[in-house]
């Protein structure tokens, strides 16, 4: 079973952000599904790391769109972006030490900040792009 499903509600009007927004719930789901089957820590692993790495992809691309659409809340966003950065960091550091294991946890973890995010901060954003016919 998904842990998160895409609908319209998560919609932020720019089809290219909301086709990165799925891709992002895909790889949630693929993670929470590699730990059901018990595939191991080095396949759940790397899912998390190709996650880090699209979610990386991801903001460059919306900090783009603010930029080339001068979104004045682009600097609180980084700020969110980076916090995000921060939390992977640490997660990544945990885990290479073996002090943490991969788990449930971590997938509840990005399940809920990706929700939040999109459904609070980047929503912030979607009436700007709509006034300036980005679509
Ligand atoms: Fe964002
Ligand atoms: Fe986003």
């Amino acid at each position: 079973m998904a842990i998160m499903i895409w609908n319209e509600t998560y919609s932020v009007g720019v089809s290219e952000l909301d086709e990165q927004h799925k891709s992002l719930i895909h790889m949630i789901n693929e993670m929470h599904y590699a730990m059901n089957k018990d595939k191991g820590q080095e396949a759940i692993s790397s899912i998390v790391e190709q996650m880090f790495d699209y979610m990386e992809t991801h903001f460059t691309t919306e900090e783009g769109y603010m930029r080339n659409y001068d979104y004045l809340g682009l600097a609180a966003h980084q700020q969110k972006h980076e916090e995000f950065r921060i939390k992977a960091k640490e997660l990544r550091e945990r885990v290479t030490s073996g002090e943490f294991v991969l788990s449930f946890e971590i997938v509840q973890f990005l399940s809920d900040w990706l929700q939040n995010h999109i459904m609070v901060t980047d929503m912030k954003y979607t009436s700007h792009f709509s006034e300036k016919g980005v679509r």
